[in-house]
């Protein structure tokens, strides 16, 4: 195969050189950092995907060498491919950011705004962009749409009301099954994922479409409602397992294995697809060869809870006094004595471990 020519650029003014073909959004992601665009809908894995979500618009000040005439209008990074001598602006344009805050104004119109009880929250990309480019208020006056409510097979639940139609899941189960039974139903504002004539999703990659779901509309059932992902320490681990690669990261607390996942990558991709049975059905650590800590963003909320990191984890050295300018303390009250939930016989501060469900009375309801 001839290679391809090398294209140079300029994205928020700093110059790369990329194959010919390329497009704005991968280029820019090999700059890295915020010069790369989000992505709600693209995934490199899945071919097909992009083109639907418009988070990922650009301004091309310049088109190219031969042709210097600025694009007309914004374009989405993840299908538009670079030219030589190119001109793009991301963070450094004030149209892009006016148009990616209509994009999630629009992405959140019909989306609940249940971050506190949806398992998505913590590693949620819509929940990231809205911190980014939403508001606090709406200017919508009508219903949100509402669903008949599905589940896709016994490990999967889908929330509809969440779902940002990206088409990833539906990829997903094309590409890597052999058998797809479900798709997106319906158009406009009645579209819907659905499961064809309600059949289970049942073949061994199926759990995947959990993973590539940048919300909260595909969710792990055996994991749902158990605890928050920032509670939890990723840890990569394999086993020897027939239909997969069996390369996986455990969220731990202690030493329970709350829900396994695929490794994802810096943009949120997964790296190596795995089988439902790693996912669903190998949840004992024993099951597992333990390679060490997953390395998370140190920005995302999920490193709060890493241990042996350095963000928001070192315990204080100084001592109340210290603290307070030598005065004592007028009134100290036991945790263990006005709490409800801890043991008493359980310093939380002093274990040498994070703490998991057997540190806490059991719940009291
Ligand atoms: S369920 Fe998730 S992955 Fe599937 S289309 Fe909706 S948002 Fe995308
Ligand atoms: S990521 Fe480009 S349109 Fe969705």
């Amino acid at each position: 195969m001839s290679e391809q020519p090398l294209f140079k650029l300029t994205i928020d003014n700093i110059s790369i050189e990329v194959p010919a073909g390329t497009t704005i959004l991968n280029a820019a992601r090999k700059i890295g950092g915020e010069v790369a665009p989000p992505a709600m809908c693209y995934y490199s894995k899945l071919e097909g995907s992009g083109g639907k979500c418009r988070t990922c618009l650009v301004e091309v000040s310049k088109g190219s060498e031969k042709d210097p005439r600025p694009m007309p209008k914004l374009v989405a990074s993840c299908r538009t491919t670079v030219m030589d001598g190119m001109e793009v602006k991301n963070i450094t344009s004030n149209k892009v950011m006016d148009a990616r805050n209509g994009v999630v104004e629009f992405l959140l119109i019909n989306h609940p705004l249940d971050c506190p009880i949806c398992d998505q929250a913590g590693e949620c990309h819509l929940q990231d962009l809205s911190y980014e480019h939403g508001k606090a208020g709406t200017r919508y006056e009508f219903q949100r749409r509402t669903f008949k409510k599905h589940d896709l097979g016994d490990k999967i639940q889908l929330h509809m009301t969440r779902c940002i139609l990206c088409y990833r899941c539906v990829f997903t189960a094309d590409q890597l099954t052999n058998k797809r039974e479900h798709g997106i139903l319906d158009r406009g504002d009645h579209a819907e994922i659905a499961t064809f004539i309600e059949k289970n999703l049942d073949n061994d990659f199926i759990g995947n479409v959990i993973d590539v779901c940048p919300v909260g509309a595909l969710t792990d059932k055996t994991f749902r409602f158990k605890n928050r992902v920032w509670f939890l320490k990723p840890m990569d681990a394999h086993r020897d397992c027939p239909t997969c690669s069996g390369k996986v990261t455990l969220w731990n607390r202690g030493d329970e294995v709350f829900r396994v996942t695929a490794r994802k990558d810096e943009w949120g991709e997964v790296e190596e697809w795995i089988c439902n049975t790693c996912r669903f059905d190998t949840k004992k650590t024993s099951d597992w060869t333990i390679e060490g800590p997953r390395l998370i963003d140190r920005h995302s909320v999920i490193s709060q809870g890493h241990y042996a990191g350095s963000v928001g984890t070192n315990k204080p050295t100084e001592t109340f006094e210290a603290v307070h300018g030598g005065r004592k303390p007028k009134l100290l009250m036991d945790i263990h004595t006005v709490s409800d939930v801890n043991r008493p016989d359980i310093t939380l501060s002093m274990l040498e471990r994070p703490a998991h469900t057997t540190d806490f009375k059991p719940n009291q309801d």
